[in-house]
This record gives structure tokens, C-alpha cells and sequence, in this order.
């Protein structure tokens, strides 16, 4: 096991009808800045029940923050927030609206362009303002974690950065009732593949992360039917956001070498044609399993024996039955998984190719994945 801190200080409020207790979260003094997308949560009495607990509050509200959310919307919010003195945020939405929260809570108090915080990377060590999160769809984790994706349309660039964990998040599995079948398939997938990118790297590094991971990858696969079927199961959906959570707040990585390759090559696929997010990784994920499954291979075999019970002679068969095993899995969720029948082709990777030579990356958890490895992975998914 490698060395590692821990620490996660999110305080997670769970349950039916908690919107509530905000009212008692937040302090009275504070001016809150709250934070939304595009009017999803009209819909599910997310506001009403909000407007109640807060009714003795002061704040305002900023509206229209994006799937994938847009620097130049982060600049019009932080414009009102710097100009209407808040000093707290709460984001109410999904992961694009936490994540654009994130830097609101860190450009309010920087003088400078916001994109530059993005550019940083680790912003951690800066001062940033108090934030509170209302989640309404299980898949980033980013209400217990400390990352935020931005994307910058203009230069059709999408990338992370690191700032600091939300205070409080409040996680109430009813809202998810309203959302799109296709939003419950990425959000399955994104939690999948967060799991995956922590777990399908080195053996032998740490028992115990190894069967949390295979507990959540399992737990995904159990209820993702369930999590689909259109009918109101607040159960599925409570194990689901739990689930979805659990994959990326730190309880994963304790001691463990981490991937994230896929995880790029999907952030630049989102970039380029627009994809949801946890659909770009399912596309990505089956090219990086085969084309490192030198590297991935022991690993691979015990993902296949210990989540899918696959076991077999030839590793390279057993390998190839397990990724078919995965895409299956994929697909179930009603999602089509190569690049060509989302939009992508031969110039989508080139262009990929291109930027990362340009960058000089290299992912992975061996540092493998340069330009060159991510054409390949592409093209072995076109
Ligand atoms: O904008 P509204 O109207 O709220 O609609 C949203 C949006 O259109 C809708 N939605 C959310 N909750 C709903 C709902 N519709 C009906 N009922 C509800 N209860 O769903 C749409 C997508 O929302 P979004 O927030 O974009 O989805 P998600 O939570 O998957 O977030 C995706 C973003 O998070 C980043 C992704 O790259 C992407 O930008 N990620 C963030 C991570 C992190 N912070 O750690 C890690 C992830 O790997 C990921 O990269
Ligand atoms: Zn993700």
C-alpha cells in the first residue's frame, strides 16, 4: 500500500424531505449567492421546498449554469456575486452546477480572470468562499469531493481543476425522480468508471480498496435496471446516489495508484462534439482496457472473476470475454458505445492525438498514455 492523507470534510445530509435542514445549516448573517441550472428543479420541488427553508435567509439567485459548465456563465455569476458582496454559495443542481459553484466560490475572491484558477490546477491552498450543495443527479461525486471540470467553448477546451470541498451537501434520492433516462445511464456509467480509474491499475496494493470497489461495481450493476425503469424507486435511487458518491469522494483511493486516462480522453471528446460526460467514458473505456491490458492484464482478470465471476486459461480470451462483458453492460444502459455512431471519426482522434503531443501528456497510472496510446485507444473504439 502507498502512503496517503485522508481527509474528507463534507457533512452529508441524506434522505426524504432534508432541504430542509439547510435552514438551520447555513448561518442567518451570511449573503448567499444560490446557484442553478436551467429549471430542472422547478420541476421537482426543489425550489419550493429551498425558497421555504431559506425564507428567513438573505440571497440571491443566479440562474443558467450549463451541462459542462461554460467559464464565460462562471464570469457573469461571480460578477453578481463580487457586486452583491456574498460571501456564501449554494449550488442546487448537478455536478455541472457544483463544479461551476466551485469556482464562483474561488473567483469571487480572486481579482484576476476566473480561467486563470482553472488553468492553475491546484487551488487548494487559496481562500475561497463557503459552499453548500443541493444534488439532484448521482454521477460526479463532486459533492463530496474537491474537483471541478470547466469547459471554455470558445477555445473548446475542457479541463479540472482542484479547489475545496463543499461544507455541507444535502442529498435527498426523491429529486432524482425527474431525470431523463439518458442522464440516469451517465450518471451509472460516470460512477462505473470513477470506480474503474481507481481500481483498475496496480495488484496487490490494497485488499480492502480493491472489494470496496468491487462492492460499488456491482452494486451499480445490480441496481442500474432498476435506476432505468421509469418507476419511482426511491431505494434503488438512494443506493444509487449513495453509490455515485462513494466512487469519488477519496473512500476509493486510500493508498492505491490511480488511471484517469480515460477520464481525459473523455473530457476532450466532450469538448469536441458536445457528448455527456459519462457517456464519452463508456466510448473510451473498452479502448483503454485492450490497448493496456499488458499493463492492466492482472488486474483485468480479477475485475472479470471477482465482479462478472469470468474466469479462464487463455488470458488474452478471458481479457477480451471481460471488456465484451463490460461493453454489454454499457449498452444495457441504453447507450451506444462506439465513437462514429456519436459523431466522432478519424479527425476527432486526430485532433485529440494532436493535443495531447502538444501537451506533452502522459496519463495513467504508469504514465503511459501519451498521444500516441490515446490514438490508439480511440481507434480501437471508432
Ligand atoms: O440544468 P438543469 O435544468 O438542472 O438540468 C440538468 C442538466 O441538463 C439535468 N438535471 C439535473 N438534475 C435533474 C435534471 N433533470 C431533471 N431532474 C433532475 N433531478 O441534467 C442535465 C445534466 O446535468 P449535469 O450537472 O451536467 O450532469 P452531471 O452531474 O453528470 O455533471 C457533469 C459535469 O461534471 C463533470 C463533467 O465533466 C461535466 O462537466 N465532472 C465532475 C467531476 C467532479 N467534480 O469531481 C468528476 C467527473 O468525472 C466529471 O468530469
Ligand atoms: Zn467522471
Amino acid at each position: 500500500m502507498n502512503n496517503f492523507i485522508f481527509q474528507n470534510p463534507t457533512k452529508l445530509i441524506f434522505g426524504k424531505d432534508t432541504i430542509s435542514s439547510l435552514s438551520s445549516e447555513i448561518p442567518y448573517d451570511k449573503r448567499i449567492l444560490i446557484t442553478f441550472g436551467g429549471g430542472s428543479v422547478r420541476s421537482n420541488g426543489v425550489y419550493d421546498q429551498l425558497k421555504e427553508a431559506l425564507k428567513n435567509h438573505h440571497y440571491i439567485e443566479f440562474w443558467g449554469i450549463e451541462a459542462n459548465p461554460d467559464i464565460s456563465t462562471i464570469r457573469g455569476a461571480i460578477e453578481l456575486g463580487k457586486r452583491e458582496k456574498c460571501d456564501y454559495i449554494l449550488a442546487v443542481g448537478g455536478g455541472s452546477v457544483i463544479d461551476g459553484s466551485k469556482l464562483i466560490a474561488a473567483g469571487i475572491l480572486y481579482d484576476g480572470d476566473p480561467w486563470d484558477i482553472v488553468l492553475k490546477r491546484d487551488w487548494t491552498k487559496e481562500k475561497v468562499l463557503p459552499l453548500a450543495s443541493v444534488l439532484t443527479l448521482p454521477a460526479t461525486g463532486s459533492e463530496m469531493n474537491s474537483g471541478a471540470v470547466i469547459s471554455n467553448r470558445e477555445k473548446r477546451e475542457k479541463f479540472a481543476f482542484y479547489s475545496k470541498h463543499p461544507i455541507v451537501s444535502v442529498l435527498d434520492p426523491s429529486t432524482t425522480f425527474t431525470l431523463p433516462k439518458h442522464q440516469i445511464a451517465c450518471g451509472l456509467a460516470d460512477t462505473y468508471i470513477h470506480v474503474m480509474e481507481q481500481y483498475l491499475t496496480t495488484i496487490n496494493q490494497s485488499p480492502l480498496m480493491d472489494r470496496w470497489s468491487e462492492s460499488i461495481l456491482q452494486t451499480i450493476i445490480e441496481i442500474a435496471p432498476k435506476a432505468l425503469n421509469g418507476k419511482e424507486d426511491y431505494d434503488a435511487m438512494s443506493t444509487f446516489m449513495l453509490s455515485a458518491t462513494m466512487a469519488l469522494n477519496g473512500f476509493t483511493s486510500m493508498g492505491v495508484t490511480q488511471d484517469w486516462a480515460t477520464h481525459m480522453i473523455g473530457h476532450e471528446i466532450t469538448a469536441l462534439l458536445g457528448l455527456t460526460h459519462g457517456h464519452t467514458l463508456t466510448i473510451v473505456l473498452p479502448g483503454t482496457m485492450w490497448v493496456l491490458r499488458e499493463e492492466k492484464g492482472e488486474k483485468i482478470l480479477q475485475y472479470g472473476k471477482r465482479v462478472f465471476g469470468i474466469d479462464g486459461d487463455n488470458k488474452e480470451e478471458t481479457i477480451k470475454e471481460i471488456i465484451e462483458k463490460t461493453k454489454n453492460f454499457f449498452k444495457s444502459l441504453g447507450l451506444k458505445i462506439k465513437l462514429s455512431e456519436n459523431g466522432g471519426d478519424i479527425s476527432t482522434i486526430e485532433e485529440i492525438s494532436k493535443r495531447f503531443r502538444e501537451r506533452n501528456a502522459r496519463y495513467g497510472e504508469n504514465r503511459s498514455v501519451n498521444s500516441e496510446i490515446a490514438k490508439e485507444i480511440l481507434l480501437h473504439v471508432l
